[in-house]
């Protein structure tokens, strides 16, 4: 090769290249080879409502679920028979083992094991149904991770005021404790609760069982109990099985990320309060340094019931007692994160009092972000690592397992879309891991189609597909069941591919200490 030539090669390299880290391709290109260590957990989830069936099989009671579609004419009651997983343990461990996850959580039932909702009797049918489940799971080096209470409330206890009665504390004590006695020397990890906004502000919004409307009061109430609850189940754990069994206890928490809609200051600030509101509530009794909910909630909250001419604040307050219970209650944070949302002051008028009232933020979602088959699930990987990076810099750090993530799509075994999604936030979490962040495992949901509560059978979260005409609920692989099999084997997401919802986060990814660097 001549100078000049050689020379003119070497303009050109420079060129093509100046093009490409302009076009931000270039940074996302660093050639590293990100890997899940092997100790990383994989597994993947189902709740007893959504998959069991037999609502009113071999002693089971009425749960609030089972409640709440029946005396509704327009759901169809899916949830009756669902994945009919109660007649069919082995297939359901058969694709467990097909996937070649480490751990299924899956939730029991309540009302199937004591049908009154107190300890007073208890359904050895019930129990042996769990029993068989882990013992399948146990043969075959699956591990069993427990969630006790996946917003399937006896309608018994319900018809007793629910969680909003403070007695409630006692009841789930009482039932966690049947659960520990029967499961504690099989079960590696428990869950304590799923999802405490769930069961307590969509379940007081009128539109999720029990369908009580009580918007801004009895959704605070429960949240108090429901928090507790959690605690004492924890405690009880703590004091009279850790030592024997050494087990894991946590609460499985939503933590979808909520970004500012645009920099400017207002809309960043409704996204701090908004996280306060939809995260912090939860988070900060366990892992804030005070044991108690965010002072931007307690103070937003109070001020708004006295404008209203309540006496007290709407939000009850926690005792110095509650709060040392509750502080440190957790060996790890179960985070279900599914999407992101952009924040900004609102202008909506909302229904008061309402916890929407109290917070007074509006929410988007970007044209961009690819739509999943759900109204408010879009697919924004960037989110997962910010909600992480939030985690590590408010709460110093916790341990996480990624209890729930996942996408729904119509009926179809070709799933491009979740196989995209699963690789978005896959490749996320790697770059959360690679900067400090303590995730010791990731749960896909779902194992299967099931039923998405009040949506039914319509909207399909399944790795399997689930043909809900078939008598035997026929279970069929999907491309994502593939890929997702491959990724536990390799450990790594093969292909440079990223989603461009994903890429735009380069520049935000740090791992600093100070909040302001969100
Ligand atoms: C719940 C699941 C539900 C999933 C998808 C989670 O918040 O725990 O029960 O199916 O979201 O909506």
């Amino acid at each position: 090769m001549c100078f000049q030539s050689y020379f003119s090669s070497v303009i050109m390299f420079q060129y093509l290249f100046i093009i490409i880290s302009l076009s931000g391709a270039y940074s996302w290109t660093d050639n590293k080879q990100r890997r899940f260590k092997d100790d990383f957990l994989f597994g993947t989830a189902s709740a007893a409502y959504q998959v069991e069936g037999g609502w009113d099989a071999d002693g089971k009671s009425e749960s609030i679920w089972d409640r709440y579609v029946h005396s509704r004419p327009e759901i169809t009651p899916d949830g009756d028979m669902a994945c009919d997983s109660y007649q069919h343990i082995s297939r359901d461990v058969q694709m467990l083992r097909e996937l070649g996850v480490d751990f299924y959580r899956f939730s029991i039932a309540w009302t199937r094991v004591l049908p009154t909702g107190f300890s007073n009797k208890i359904n050895k049918k019930g129990l042996q149904y769990y029993n068989d489940l882990i013992d399948e799971l146990i043969k075959y080096n699956i591990m069993p991770m427990v969630t006790l209470y996946h917003f399937d409330l006896p309608q018994s206890l319900q018809d007793l005021g629910g969680w909003a009665n403070p007695l409630s504390i006692n009841w789930f004590e009482d039932y966690a404790r049947i659960i520990y006695d029967n499961f504690a020397n099989k079960v590696p990890y428990f869950i304590t609760i799923n999802q405490p906004n769930s069961v307590c502000i969509d379940g007081y919004s009128g539109s999720f069982a029990p369908g009580i409307n009580s918007k801004g009061i009895g959704d605070y109430l429960c949240v108090k109990n429901v928090m507790l609850a959690h605690a004492r189940a924890y405690r009880l754990y703590q004091n009279e099985y850790k030592v024997k069994y050494q087990g894991s206890v946590g609460i499985a928490i939503s933590v979808n990320w909520v970004e500012p809609i645009n920099n400017q200051t207002e809309n960043v600030k409704a996204a701090e309060i908004a996280r306060d509101f939809t995260i912090g509530l939860y988070v900060s009794p366990i892992w804030s340094k005070d044991g108690d909910f965010p002072p931007s909630v307690k103070e937003a909250v109070a001020s708004r019931s006295k404008e209203q001419g309540f006496h007290r604040s709407r939000l009850p307050s926690l005792t110095p007692e509650e709060k040392t219970l509750l502080k440190g209650s957790a060996d790890f944070l179960g985070m279900n994160h599914y999407t992101t949302v952009q924040a900004q002051p609102s202008v909506k008028k909302y229904p008061s009092p309402s916890l929407e009232d109290d917070m007074l933020v509006d929410f988007a979602q970007s044209a961009n972000w690819t739509q999943g088959a759900s109204p408010w699930l879009k697919s924004a990987p960037f989110g997962l690592y910010k909600a992480c990076v939030y985690l590590n810099l408010n709460y110093d750090y916790p341990p996480i397992i990624i209890t729930e993530h996942g996408w729904s799509t119509g009926l179809g075994l070709r799933d491009g879309s979740r196989v995209e999604n699963l690789r978005g936030y896959m490749t996320a979490l790697l770059f959360a891991l690679e900067d400090g962040t303590n995730v010791r495992g990731y749960t896909a949901w779902s194992l299967m189609d099931n039923v998405e509560w009040g949506a039914g059978v319509s909207e399909r979260f399944g790795l399997y597909e689930v043909d809900f005409d078939s008598p035997k609920r026929k279970r069929s692989p999907r491309v994502s069941a593939h890929v997702y099999r491959r990724i536990i084997e390799q450990r790594i997401i093969e292909d440079t591919w990223l989603p461009s919802s994903l890429k735009m986060d380069v520049s935000m990814r740090r791992m600093g200490k100070d909040k302001s660097e969100l």
